[in-house]
């Protein structure tokens, strides 16, 4: 058969609530045009984040129901350190309560002023625990991953000659390890190729510089390379995972993603010197070395969702659903990054809205849109999110693309979801020459994007 379908039944529903044309303005107006400010409830359809969202089986219940909820040496830690280890092959497993904490206990341990981070493109929180400890992150994805309408493979893949110029310049005695993202989040959930990380690795060795994977959707990214790379074909999804990590000298992971879970992330590595340093930090930061800011029954759904996440007929499912999402946007001619990632489609806003420009937040006029014609949330990835001010004229620097991002849930939404947001999709294009731009009337000094405050231009 031809239709490719969803790989589960429904067993439990949640409804969702529908709104009106005008009800949906008043909302908007409500919320200062807002996607964060916007109540849940009157979102019909929710493709804010593909994060923590979700839905979980009928076996991560059941392992709800039987978490260990003992402080120290839980059976449910147990099951979550095999299973992590079997799929990571790495030494110290170390539960955090998401992914983020897992990259501030790493970069409080080895990063500090003077010290350089690369990666392919580090997702805001990674960058953010980077800087916050006083080292530096540099993005060197390779060329192609910088150009949205361009068709390649792996656009995700690090520039491995720019990483060698990049570790002569700085020395290698100052970057403490170089990280890899699969996918890609913020260059379009972009895969990695396997013949990358294994030169990345090659090159890495050869310096000393250890290699990390932020895990966060490595199952997505495996199946990209069964499905794109030579030779991998006929190897499974576990086979190739495990093939990745085991370039890797560690890892850091949001269980929110690829581990179907609703919360939850861990630190993963080799090394003895560093696994002691971030024990005695989450003790600190997060909890015991067994629990690390989650609950035991959080261990279980995150142990379980990760045999889960490599069921192949899944990850066809998954990866198909986005691709027939961002096939029918550019039939419309809704310009997109292409080809679509694995979990979510990016709207090219400024190509898509050329009279308006960067300053006047283009990808925030389609945001609104999206919501107003459909009840369709969405969020902008561009001059709100990553705008920065010039510190002597205070005009607003922008990032090189104007995005927008539509992230899907795992195994939340279905076919005629999909179909809907495509209509809706269709409207937003034949109303594209009436948006207009916004201004910004209220914003927080760092990480504006959540709560900023916009106003519609006349
Ligand atoms: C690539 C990547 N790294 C790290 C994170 C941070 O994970 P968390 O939201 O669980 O803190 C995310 C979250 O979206 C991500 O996409």
């Amino acid at each position: 058969m031809k239709t490719i379908i969803e790989p589960f039944k429904i067993k439990s529903i949640e409804p969702v609530k529908f709104t009106t044309e005008p009800q949906r303005e008043a909302i908007l107006r409500k919320a200062f045009y807002n996607p964060f400010l916007i109540p849940a409830e009157d979102v019909l359809i929710d493709l804010l984040t593909d994060s923590g969202t979700s839905a979980m089986s009928a076996k991560q219940w059941a392992g709800i129901m039987d978490g260990d909820e003992s402080y120290a040496g839980s059976k449910s830690f147990y099951r979550f350190e095999k299973t992590i280890r079997a799929l990571t092959g790495f030494k110290h497993i170390i539960p955090t309560h998401q992914g983020r904490a897992a990259e501030k206990i790493l970069f409080s341990v080895v990063g500090g002023k003077g010290k350089w981070i690369p990666n392919n493109t580090h997702f805001d929180t990674t960058r953010a625990n980077v800087e916050h400890s006083g080292a530096e992150a540099i993005d060197l994805v390779c060329e192609i991953g910088k150009h949205p309408n361009l068709i390649a493979d792996f656009k995700g893949n690090m520039d491995i000659a720019a990483l060698k110029a990049f570790i002569d310049e700085k020395g290698a005695e100052n970057i403490p390890l170089c990280m890899l993202t699969v996918t890609n989040n913020s260059g379009g959930g972009q895969p990695v190729s396997m013949e990358n990380i294994r030169k990345t690795k090659r090159l890495l060795q050869k310096y000393k510089i250890p290699l990390f994977i932020d895990a966060c959707r490595f199952a997505e990214n495996a199946y990209f390379i069964k499905l794109r790379e030579k030779g991998y074909s006929k190897k499974s999804v576990r086979e190739i995972a495990r093939e990745m990590f085991s370039y890797a000298d560690g890892c850091t992971m949001s269980a929110k993603k690829d581990a179907l879970a609703n919360i939850g992330g861990f630190l993963a590595m080799n090394d003895n010197n560093i696994a002691l340093k971030a024990r005695n930090l989450l003790i600190v930061t997060e909890g015991f070395p067994t629990y690390g800011g989650l609950a035991g029954r959080d261990l279980e759904a995150i142990a379980q969702g990760l045999n889960e996440i490599l069921d192949e007929d899944y990850l066809r499912y998954r990866i198909r659903s986005v691709e027939y999402l961002g096939d029918r946007f550019a039939a419309i001619g809704v310009p997109i990054v292409q080809p679509p990632g694995g979990h979510a489609i990016y709207i090219d806003a400024k190509e898509f809205l050329p009279h308006i420009p960067p300053h006047k937040y283009p990808g925030q006029a389609v945001v609104s849109e999206f919501f107003r014609i459909g009840g369709v949330r969405c969020v902008e990835i561009g001059s709100v999110m990553f705008g920065k001010y010039d510190s002597n004229t205070g005009a607003l620097i922008s990032p090189p693309m104007e995005l927008v991002r539509l992230a899907i849930p795992r195994r939340v939404y279905t076919q005629s979801h999909m179909d809907y947001v495509i209509e809706v999709a269709e409207e937003v294009y034949k109303n594209r020459k009436t948006l207009r731009g916004f201004q910004i009337i209220e914003e927080a000094p760092t990480l504006r994007h959540f709560t900023a405050k916009f106003k519609r231009l006349a």
